[in-house]
């Protein structure tokens, strides 16, 4: 199974992919975790771009796909045949919101995604405002880096929502940490418990 988790900078994905992880490890589930950009060859080039200056948004899609054709056959298909229950934080949804956000049709970058990517089985959609997001982000000490200009952001999050595909569950992103790691692991359970007889 492939669970992805989405959602704007500072919607709390890195913890909630954390305590999942956590979770179904001490439930026994094999589990493989990774993240988009990669820290391979073109997801390095990403997030550098992302500090310097920013590429073309064609030039941008481009390398984001290139990346994910090479996460798709080295770590998630064999993650896949392998049986293992795969958790990416990110995937091809975040190409659709962020690039889309730059003026690029989302719907053709989901189906030039589609023609080579496993569609996810679930998708937790961890939905904020950009303005909430922000402040969590400059709480933290980061600085937003050029992806994540408001903006931008909610163009991403309209995006997120339009998408209306009944494998993404919405989750408010703005509740406090425990309840939201509460109700993904419940739609995590869910999931398990339609697909393991
Ligand atoms: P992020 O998860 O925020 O990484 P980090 O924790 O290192 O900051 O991802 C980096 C940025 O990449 C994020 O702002 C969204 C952007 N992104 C895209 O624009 N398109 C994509 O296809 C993906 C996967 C990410």
């Amino acid at each position: 199974m492939l669970v992805v988790f989405e959602g704007i900078d500072g919607a709390g994905k890195s913890t909630q992919v954390r305590r999942l992880v956590q979770s179904l490890r001490d439930e026994n589930w094999d589990v493989v975790v990774d993240r988009e950009p990669t820290d391979k060859e073109h997801g390095r080039r990403l997030r550098e771009s992302a500090l310097a200056g920013r590429l073309s948004p064609s030039e941008e899609l481009a390398l984001f796909i290139a990346d994910r054709r090479q996460h798709v056959s080295e770590f998630i298909l064999p993650g896949l045949d392998d049986g293992k229950l795969v958790i990416l934080d990110r995937y091809y949804h975040s190409n659709a919101a962020y690039q889309g956000s730059r003026g690029l049709d989302w719907r053709e970058i989901i189906r030039q995604n589609e023609a080579f990517a496993p569609r996810p089985d679930l998708v937790l959609w961890l939905d904020i405002d950009p303005a909430v997001s922000g402040a969590r982000i400059r709480s933290r000490g980061d600085v937003a880096n050029q992806f994540e200009r408001i903006d931008q952001l909610q163009r991403c999050r309209q995006i997120y929502s339009g998408i209306g595909d009944d494998r993404i569950v919405r989750i408010d992103g703005g509740c406090d940490e425990e309840s939201v790691a509460n109700e993904i692991h419940s739609a995590v359970s869910r999931l398990i418990a339609s697909r393991v007889p």
